[in-house]
C-alpha cells in the first residue's frame, strides 16, 4: 500500500531543547490504519532477510518492534536502559549528542547464530543503533537488517553503520 506516512508525523520545533525538530511519531500510532501498514511494511521487509528475532531498543523501539514480531510470529527482545533488567546483562555505553547513555540486554535474549532486525522509531545520529548492534553481536546474533520509521539524514547515522542493510519509511 503507498501510504504517505508524513501525514502522521508531528513536526515539534524546539522539544525538547532549542533548535531541535522533534518527529513525533504519536499521530500514527493512534492511526490503526497507518500503524498496520507501517507494521506490515516493516514486517515484509524482516521476511525477506529471514528474521528470527526482533531487538528494539527502550522505549519507542518497543512500539515499533513488537508489532512487527508479532506479525512475523518471532520474538522480540528489549534493549533497556539502566537498572531495568533483573537477571545477567550484557552493556554498552555510547556517546550522545550531549553526554553518555547506557543500553543492556539480558544474556539469553539472543542466541548465538540467530539472525536478529533491530527495529527502532527513528534514527538520529545512529548511536543508540550503533550501541544495540554491538549488544546483540555480544551476544552471538548476527544482525541481517535495521529497521526504522524515521532516518534523520543529516545527522549521518547511516555512515556509522553503513555494513548493514537499512529499510526506513521516511526520511527528513
Ligand atoms: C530516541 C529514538 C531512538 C534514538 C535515536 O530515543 O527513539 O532510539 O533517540 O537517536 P540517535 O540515533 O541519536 O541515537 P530516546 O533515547 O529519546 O528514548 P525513548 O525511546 O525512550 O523516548
Ligand atoms: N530522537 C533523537 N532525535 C529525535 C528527533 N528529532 N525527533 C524524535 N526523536 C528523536
Amino acid at each position: 500500500m503507498d501510504m504517505d506516512y508524513k501525514k502522521y508525523i508531528a513536526d515539534v520545533p524546539d522539544f525538547p531543547e532549542p533548535g531541535v525538530m522533534f518527529r513525533d511519531i504519536s499521530p500514527l500510532m493512534c492511526d490503526g490504519q497507518a500503524y498496520a501498514a507501517a507494521t506490515d511494511e516493516i514486517a515484509a521487509y524482516a521476511k525477506s532477510k529471514g528474521t528470527e528475532m526482533i531487538v528494539g531498543p527502550e522505549a519507542r523501539g518497543f512500539i515499533v518492534g513488537c508489532p512487527v514480531a508479532y506479525k512475523l510470529g518471532v520474538g522480540f527482545a528489549p534493549a533497556r536502559k539502566k537498572g531495568k533488567l533483573p537477571r545477567e546483562t550484557v552493556s554498552v555505553t555510547y556517546d550522545l549528542e550531549y553526554g553518555q547513555a547506557s543500553l543492556y540486554m539480558q544474556t539469553d535474549a539472543v542466541r548465538p547464530g540467530q539472525k536478529v532486525l533491530v527495529v527502532d522509531d527513528l534514527m538520529a545520529t545512529g548511536g543508540t543503533l550503533a550501541a544495540t548492534i554491538k549488544l546483540v553481536e555480544e551476544l552471538g546474533g548476527i544482525v541481517v537488517g535495521t529497521a526504522f520509521l524515521i532516518e534523520l539524514t543529516e545527522l549521518g547515522g547511516r555512515d556509522k553503520i553503513n555494513e548493514y542493510d537499512m529499510f526506513t519509511l521516511m526520511k527528513y
